[in-house]
């Protein structure tokens, strides 16, 4: 309507219309951005790491996640899907400000990341506090669906317990009775072997040192050789990526492997066996995933992988590519309508994935409900002895939603 088929109270003059007019774009581009209309693309920022000890993860994550995507024809919920990318160097010094990047300059629909916990709990904090969705597609810290859990934050992968807790178990059951355990000093390693100790000590066994040092640090050697002067009947390790490659090769060559067993959250031989070679060779570990499932979901997603990216693919992709489907139950409910959370996240909660893991739920602080299987290194492959834990749920200490 133009103003002059107003009624005549109401029209202005030119000039009055002009400044009017401009001082509405003014007020316009004052208001905070809002998410795009359900039928454009949704904005995926994927917050991983590219670069450092950690890269081989990032990139599996991404690769599972683009997979499932397009496996679906390029979109979910009726939507294309857009990415935008941030390196976040598992540096937790720098996680609050690329995060706020995605959420503030891009003005990302859902966040997507990440691998190291100290990063995944800054970026669960700004997702809580700006409303924005967040998947976790690897790291585990257990405050992200404990005490910072929210509405708008799922998990794709697990909690640090919860490997850690099966193991416990397992070592336990094997007659063991001393362990040292050893790790990166940081919430993952804290809290996986604070999982495996609560697990091993109810079951009658003790944890009678725990080693550790600083993120990424790999000069173990010190440590080697304090875990050969105790003589426990076994050592617990959580290490991953670069970082796990050498230390299986340093503990081998220590001459640690033929005496003292190494028990580990499975992390330390997922998407590495081809570097630590022989040195990883009959090591037990536990985990959400093995090579050797056999089921025709696995089988599928594995061939799939393997044709497109010419690798084969570990837990990592896994979790990108059930982090992919979660995201696609999510906008299925809500019809491409990315505003609409509290319909976004009953659908999730109702929902069972369909991973390549076998099928699973979620808690109702959102963290994956799964088995936990016991896994042996043999001819490069994380083979499946059993379940080590069946449906094991995180207790999502400190929850409140
Ligand atoms: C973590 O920091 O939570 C973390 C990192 C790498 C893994 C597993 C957990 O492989």
């Amino acid at each position: 309507m133009s103003t002059t088929q107003l009624p005549k109270a109401l029209r202005l003059p030119p000039l009055a219309a002009h400044l009017a007019a401009a001082a509405a774009l003014t007020l316009l581009a004052a208001l905070p951005a809002v998410a795009q209309p359900a039928g454009g693309k949704v904005k995926v920022g994927l917050m991983l790491p590219y670069t450092g000890t950690f890269a081989a993860l990032g990139t599996a994550i991404e690769n599972g996640f683009r997979l499932y995507v397009t496996e679906q024809g390029g979109k979910l919920g009726g939507r294309e899907i857009e990415f935008v990318k941030v390196d976040d160097e598992s540096d937790p010094a720098k996680a609050t400000d690329n995060v706020n990047k995605l959420i503030k300059r891009d003005n990302v629909d859902v966040l997507v990341g990440t691998v190291h916990s100290g990063v995944a709990m800054a970026m669960a904090k700004a997702a809580k506090d700006n409303g924005t969705l967040l998947i976790v597609p690897n790291a585990g810290a257990d405050a992200v669906t404990g005490a910072m859990c929210a509405p708008n934050i799922f998990r794709s992968s697990f909690s640090n317990w919860q490997p850690g807790y099966a193991m416990g178990e397992v070592v336990a059951k094997k007659g063991h009775k001393k362990v040292v355990t050893i790790t990166w000093k940081y919430a993952a390693g804290d809290e996986s072997v604070r999982g495996f100790k609560e697990a091993f000590e109810k079951s009658g066994g003790k944890v009678v040192k725990e080693l550790s040092l600083p993120f990424p640090n790999v000069e173990f050697q010190a440590l080697l050789t304090e875990i050969a002067a105790t003589k426990p009947d076994a050592a617990y390790t959580f290490f991953a990526g670069g970082g796990a490659v050498k230390f299986v090769k340093d503990y081998a060559a220590a001459g640690l492997k033929k005496s003292i067993p190494l028990y580990g959250a499975g992390f330390v031989t997922d998407g590495t066996l081809e570097a630590q070679g022989a040195d990883a060779d009959g090591l037990f570990t536990t985990l959400h995933y093995a090579d050797s499932l056999g089921t025709p979901r696995d089988n599928a997603f594995r061939l799939a992988y393997a044709k497109t990216f010419k690798l084969q693919p570990d837990v990592y992709a896994v979790q990108g590519y059930d982090a992919a489907q979660m995201l696609s139950v999510g906008l299925n409910a809500v019809k491409g309508d990315v505003a609409k959370k509290t319909e976004f996240a009953a659908a999730l909660r109702a929902a069972k994935i369909d991973s390549p893991r076998g099928p699973f739920t979620l808690s109702k602080s959102h963290n994956p409900v799964q088995d936990i299987y016991l896994r042996q290194v043999g001819a490069k492959e994380n083979k499946v002895i059993g379940v080590a834990s069946k449906a094991l749920t995180d207790p999502g200490h400190g929850c409140r939603m």
